[in-house]
């Protein structure tokens, strides 16, 4: 069985893969070179950076942004971007202030801060973007997406946000209804007052959108998380516990893949020494992840940058070609 035969495809629903690990791994190259191989193969798919530090469009040699890009037939790329999601919701917001005047917005102000609801939100920019990521989670727009995350820790605290934003959006319809009955006796602070339906509306959206996420996150019919890891004892450790805390979310991580395994060369001391040291790691590799299907990427003479070189890394992970193989291939072209 090859690694490809993995993914499974529901029809009218969107397949998601998860792709982490510890820092330089290989995260990045390895979900561009899924995305392209999927696309090739007619699944429309999208490849969403959820890392901060963007190496997405850095990988693929082209600009690619806060918007779903088109970068090849089937192939659409997106960088969530915290500080520009914070940045459209903060416009949007104003322009709802805008609407009332400053002393109901001071109302409001006075209110939150009375019932400690600022300081139990999320940070502004990670919500921000986790608003974009639910939407993909729950649009089934695309047959795939595809998941570059950022290094384990980050993404394990982005994974936990269901859980965060369920609670703070629970806490703020619990507070809407509070002051609903009090509306009467502040009838003149109460901001937003004709939009409260609305707004009610849009927090039970928002709060059903996070339940369907979670459910659609922790079906391993729909959702697979891809570790990567490299031959040495710190990613090992990493990934391990890793897997433990994703076990916690119900995520189920499929497959690990050991990425940049050394070939084993004759009269080079040094390259004898890293070769034995990692196929020592890799057998601890093989005993810590028994249970989940295995596969091991070579180590590539050059950087894996741009189309040409992350289909080639496609063609090894997922058509179990040889390194010299796909090269000879990519001469013949
Ligand atoms: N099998 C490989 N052979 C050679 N170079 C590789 C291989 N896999 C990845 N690289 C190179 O290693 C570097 C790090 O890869 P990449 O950016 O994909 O890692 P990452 O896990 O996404 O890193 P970060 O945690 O910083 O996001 C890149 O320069 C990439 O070209
Ligand atoms: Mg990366």
């Amino acid at each position: 069985m090859g690694i490809g035969d993995l993914f499974k495809f529901k029809e009218g629903k969107t397949t998601f893969v998860f792709v982490g690990g510890k820092g330089g791994v290989g995260k990045t190259s390895i979900s561009a070179a899924t995305a392209i191989w999927l696309a090739k193969h007619n699944r429309k798919t999208l490849i969403v950076s959820t890392d901060p530090a963007h190496s997405l469009s850095d990988s693929f040699e082209t600009y690619i942004g806060p918007d779903p890009k088109l970068i090849m037939s089937n192939l659409y790329c997106v960088e969530i971007d915290p500080e520009v999601a914070m940045a459209r919701q903060q416009e949007e917001l104003k322009n709802k202030r805008s609407l009332i005047d400053s002393q109901q917005a001071m109302g409001l102000d006075m209110l939150e801060d009375q019932l400690d609801l600022a300081s139990s939100a999320p940070g502004a920019d990670e919500a921000a973007a986790f608003e974009i990521f639910l939407q993909v989670m729950t649009t089934n727009e695309y047959d795939v997406v595809v998941f570059d995350t950022a290094p384990t820790g980050h993404t394990l605290r982005f994974l936990s946000f269901p859980d965060l934003m369920e609670s703070w959006v629970g806490k703020i319809l619990k507070v809407k209804s509070k002051l609903s009955t009090v509306k009467s006796t502040f009838k003149n602070l109460m901001p937003f007052s004709d939009d409260e339906n609305t707004e009610q509306l849009e927090l039970e959206e928002t709060k059903r959108k996070i339940e369907e996420a979670r459910k659609v996150m922790s079906d391993p019919e729909q959702t697979t998380f891809k570790m990567i890891v490299i031959p040495e004892e710190m990613s090992i450790y990493e990934s391990e516990r890793g897997i433990e805390v994703l076990k916690k979310y119900n995520m189920n991580v499929d497959s690990v893949i050991v990425n940049q395994v050394m070939p084993d060369i004759d009269n080079c001391d040094f390259c004898q020494s890293r070769y034995k040291l990692q196929q020592k790691r890799i057998g601890l590799i093989n005993q810590k992840f028994h249970d989940k299907t295995i596969f091991q990427i070579p180590l590539f003479k050059e950087e894996i940058k741009g189309l040409n070189k992350l289909e080639e890394l496609g063609q090894v992970l997922y058509e179990n070609k040889s390194i010299n193989q796909v090269e000879k291939d990519a001469i013949l072209l």
